[in-house]
């Protein structure tokens, strides 16, 4: 008998994106053709010490990408997860959204996203750790400054390369109880979120996979769905709920 199916299992849904959920919204993914890091090497925009080498270089990255989240819309994928949110908290079910993304297409699609590598809308000081959400629009190269210590410039709240991912021990926590778990538009090569589709597998879940190919960590026990998230996602929540119901 499925763990899901068993009585003495009490429901618990996780659910991991990356950036193939907001591929279907324009939004490019960090491995395929079109390169998000547009031009730059990662280690040039994506690490604390190009911070502090050229802050000016890698706050215009980043606000470019501030600027691209007016352009793009939430697509059927992220409306399916928060329609299984919401039908989760009707039912008091316990659930969880995981992303990788620091988009905030989750968000405006109704759900409530534990984002695991920061969000484009939060900036953070470095000196007092004030954090706030700030989509402002500035011109280019203009920092803001930090509104409780004066610090002249607050940082992007995104995890770089080389700094922990954030929310680790409540992740970790629903992982181990998790019975069904769905990882949606990963490639699964970069750890700590790469090895959630393991330690879910490990707990008992019911693990279903989508993705244009093959993700790295894909086990022949998972339900493998390829294709557009924009399109597979929904159906994925229908099973998923009907398997709830069963
Ligand atoms: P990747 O670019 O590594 O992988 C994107 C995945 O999405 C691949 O498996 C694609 O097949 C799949 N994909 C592309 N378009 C899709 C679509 N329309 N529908 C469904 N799947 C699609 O992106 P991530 O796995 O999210 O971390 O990358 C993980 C982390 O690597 C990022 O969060 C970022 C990066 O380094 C940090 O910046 C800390």
């Amino acid at each position: 008998m499925h763990p899901c199916h068993d009585r003495y299992h009490t429901p618990s849904i996780v659910v991991l994106t990356g950036a193939g959920v907001s591929a279907d919204s324009g939004l490019a993914t960090f491995r395929g053709a079109g390169g998000l890091w547009e031009g730059h090497r990662v280690e040039q925009v994506a690490t604390p010490e190009a911070w502090h080498a050229d802050p000016e270089l890698v706050w215009r990255f980043y606000q470019l990408r501030r600027g691209a989240l007016g352009e793009v819309e939430p697509n059927p994928a992220h409306a399916a997860l928060a329609r299984l949110e919401a039908t989760c908290a009707r039912q008091d079910i316990e659930f969880l959204l995981v992303t990788q993304n620091v988009d905030d297409l989750h968000e405006r699609a109704g759900s409530d996203p534990t984002h695991m590598h920061g969000e484009l809308a939060m900036l953070r000081c470095e000196r007092c750790a004030h954090r706030e959400h700030n989509l402002s629009d500035l011109a280019p190269g203009q920092f803001v400054p930090c509104p409780h210590c004066n610090h002249d410039r607050l940082r992007p709240d995104i995890v770089w390369f080389g700094e922990l991912p954030m929310h680790m021990d409540h992740i970790e926590r629903r992982l181990r109880r998790a019975t069904h778990f769905l990882s949606i538009g990963t490639s699964g090569l970069v750890y700590p979120a790469a090895g959630f589709l393991t330690a879910a597998r490990a707990a008992g879940a019911h693990t279903w996979v989508n993705s244009l190919d093959e993700p790295d960590n894909l086990h022949p026990s998972d339900d493998f769905h390829v294709g557009r998230a924009a399109v597979v996602v929904p159906r994925l929540v229908d099973e998923l709920l009907a398997e709830l119901e069963a």
